[in-house]
């Protein structure tokens, strides 16, 4: 039977006999609106042997856009229906004021990384998954943690937070999981209309087309040019951005190296919602 931990002091009790016999201790850290991409995080932790927590808080700040954070989504008796049949142990579901009980005073400065791209793009919000992930790693102590390429940004920063805090947890990337027609699997899905749902592969093609493009030896922009033509052509959807970058450091780049981690990243609105995919170029 699945638990409901909602705050510190429980998290503590629940977890005593499994730190104190050294059982890794593997959290997810989720907002709820579960898919496939978070039970694919969830199958990974259960397939290490660890006891699984995952985490639902609609973390209000990291949205910088008011109504994205009214409007996202809760299905929170699915979500817990599907996490139960994956054999989940725990979840830890915090009220707001039990995160927050203050207003938090502190900002990340996570630097170059969060000045490209979604931190360019949404300012505040990786100084807010940072302090939220900060908590729950604080609170839920994980011997492992785990995150989605999707959120390919959200990992380097991560990943900063925990190198640079010397948190006591070894994060692992699980694979962006995508519908049969190649769209990420994400809540915001959720939230498109049946001809939004129809335009918005269009990401995952353009980075697909970009990929074979590159490997091909076409060079970066004009590459980029095709696609912004591409999403010209399509009213219902309109580019954000269109960048190749370092996979680690999510630096802009121009040029595939014959060796070095390179990735393409998107963010584009389909109708009034904004989605954001990535693809590996070279690993
Ligand atoms: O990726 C998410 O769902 C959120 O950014 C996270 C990591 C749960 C922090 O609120």
């Amino acid at each position: 039977m699945i638990q409901i931990l909602r705050t510190k002091a429980e998290v503590n009790e629940a977890l005593a006999d499994f730190r104190s016999s050294s059982q890794a201790i593997g959290l997810v850290p989720t907002m709820g609106a579960l898919h496939e991409g978070h039970l694919a995080l969830v199958r990974k932790a259960m397939s290490n042997g660890d006891v699984v927590v995952v985490s639902i808080f609609v973390n209000p700040i990291q949205f910088n856009n008011e109504e994205d954070l009214i409007k996202y989504p809760n299905t929170l008796d699915k979500d817990l229906d599907l996490l139960e049949k994956e054999g989940v142990r725990f979840v830890f579901k915090p009220e707001n004021h039990t995160l927050y009980p203050n207003k938090p005073t502190l900002e990340i400065n996570f630097g170059q990384v969060d000045q490209v791209l979604e931190g360019a793009k949404r300012p505040g919000h990786f100084n807010g998954v940072g302090i939220v992930v900060a908590k729950l790693l604080n609170i839920v102590k994980p011997n492992r943690t785990y995150f989605g390429q999707k959120d390919l940004q959200q990992v380097a920063v991560v990943r900063s937070l925990i190198n640079d805090l010397s948190f006591s947890t070894s994060m692992e990337v699980v694979n962006t999981v995508r519908e049969k027609d190649g769209l990420a699997m994400s809540s915001r899905n959720l939230r498109l209309g049946v001809e939004e749902r129809m335009v918005a592969p269009l990401l995952y093609q353009c980075l697909n087309f970009a990929k074979g493009e590159l490997l091909a030896g076409k060079e970066w922009f004009a590459v980029k040019e095709v696609v912004m033509a591409r999403f010209e052509k399509e009213p219902l959807a309109r580019l954000e951005y269109f960048e190749l970058v370092h996979t680690d450091t999510i630096a802009l780049v121009n040029d595939l190296p014959s060796s070095g981690k390179r990735s393409i990243c998107i963010a584009a609105y389909v109708g009034e919602i904004r989605l954001i995919d990535n693809l590996i170029i070279i690993d």
